[in-house]
């Protein structure tokens, strides 16, 4: 029989933190959320009401549900806390060096059948669990962004993650309504490798002059029925972003596909961000405004 979790730990409550928070505390599960000092506790605390708010503005949540859901989450800075855990869930920086030094931590205060996951998007899961003294019950969640909203986990396995750690967590993602897809540790895991490979063949073709911006985004939206055309999603996804996920996968895989095209560099050099700077690929008047140029 499989792992029976109740009481989830997740560590760092930023954007994807506060999302998986809110995930696991919607579906009945106590969560004990840790941050690093008041100030971004207290912030943690207002991403879970802004965004349980807004599921309740929207009809999807009674105010009940929202306050039962938010009675589940102990919000605390004291990491000694998630000694009660079954599972314990990672989500501070994408940095080895603060992952590494938690997973160490984490030793000395879980217990020794807890799992330990990470949500990292880029590092590698088999590295950061040499931390642990149990790397058999290390694993990658990578859950999408806004963590509430999207349905897709990577459920990351390294060569060491015991099949039953990686079965219990699969049926816990499925418990949380969320679809898991397992992939061994390769940077991009399945959905970012495809996507990104994607985007940067997108970026080549409009640096060689083959088509315009405009006609790249609309031969994929009206001929393939992506929602959004590829440069306009860089531009959404900011171009320092794409370029630092693009750059880890090449340097990791070495597949062609992600050497980030040249133009990438040169226009997060000059300060064309996309979205976020007012400029990428389109010109925009402000961070949500439509294309303007
Ligand atoms: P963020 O910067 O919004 O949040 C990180 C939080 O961790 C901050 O609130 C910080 O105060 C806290 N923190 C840092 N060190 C801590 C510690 N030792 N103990 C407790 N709290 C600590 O970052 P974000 O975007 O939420 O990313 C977190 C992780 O999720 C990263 O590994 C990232 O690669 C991954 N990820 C991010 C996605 C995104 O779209 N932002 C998507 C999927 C994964």
């Amino acid at each position: 029989m499989g792992r029976d979790f109740k009481t989830i730990g997740v560590i760092g409550l930023g954007t994807m933190g506060a999302g998986i928070a809110e995930v696991f505390a919607r579906h009945g599960y106590a969560v004990v959320g840790v941050e690093l000092n008041d100030e971004t506790l207290a912030r943690g605390r207002e991403h879970l009401d802004h965004s349980t708010g807004r599921a309740v503005a929207r009809g999807k949540l009674t105010a009940e549900d929202q306050a039962a859901l938010l009675e589940r989450i102990t919000f605390t800075t004291e990491i000694g806390e998630v000694k009660a855990a079954d599972l314990v869930i990672e989500a501070v920086v994408e940095s080895p060096e603060v992952k590494k030094a938690l997973f160490q931590q984490l030793d000395g205060i879980v217990r020794e059948d807890a799992v330990i996951a990470t949500n990292t998007s880029s590092l590698s899961v088999t590295e950061l669990s040499t931390a642990s003294s149990q790397p058999g019950r290390v694993i990658g969640v990578h859950f999408f962004n806004p963590a509430p909203v999207q349905n897709l986990v990577e459920v990351v396995r390294t060569v060491v993650t015991e099949p039953d750690v990686l079965d219990d967590v699969a049926g816990l993602v499925r418990a949380v309504g969320k679809n898991p897809v397992v992939c061994g540790d390769k940077a991009g895991f399945i959905a970012n490798t495809l996507l990104f490979g994607y985007l940067n063949h997108a970026v080549a073709m409009y640096e060689g002059r083959y088509a315009s911006r405009e006609d790249i985004d609309a031969a994929m939206r009206f001929g393939c029925g992506y929602p959004m055309g590829p440069l306009a999603l860089l531009d959404l996804i900011g171009l320092d972003t794409a370029y630092e996920i693009l750059d880890t996968m090449y340097k990791q895989g070495r597949d062609r596909l992600h050497a980030p095209a040249p133009i990438l560099k040169q226009m997060v050099t000059a300060g064309m961000l996309g979205r976020k700077s007012g400029r990428g690929f389109y010109t925009y008047e402000g961070p949500d405004s439509p294309v303007v140029v």
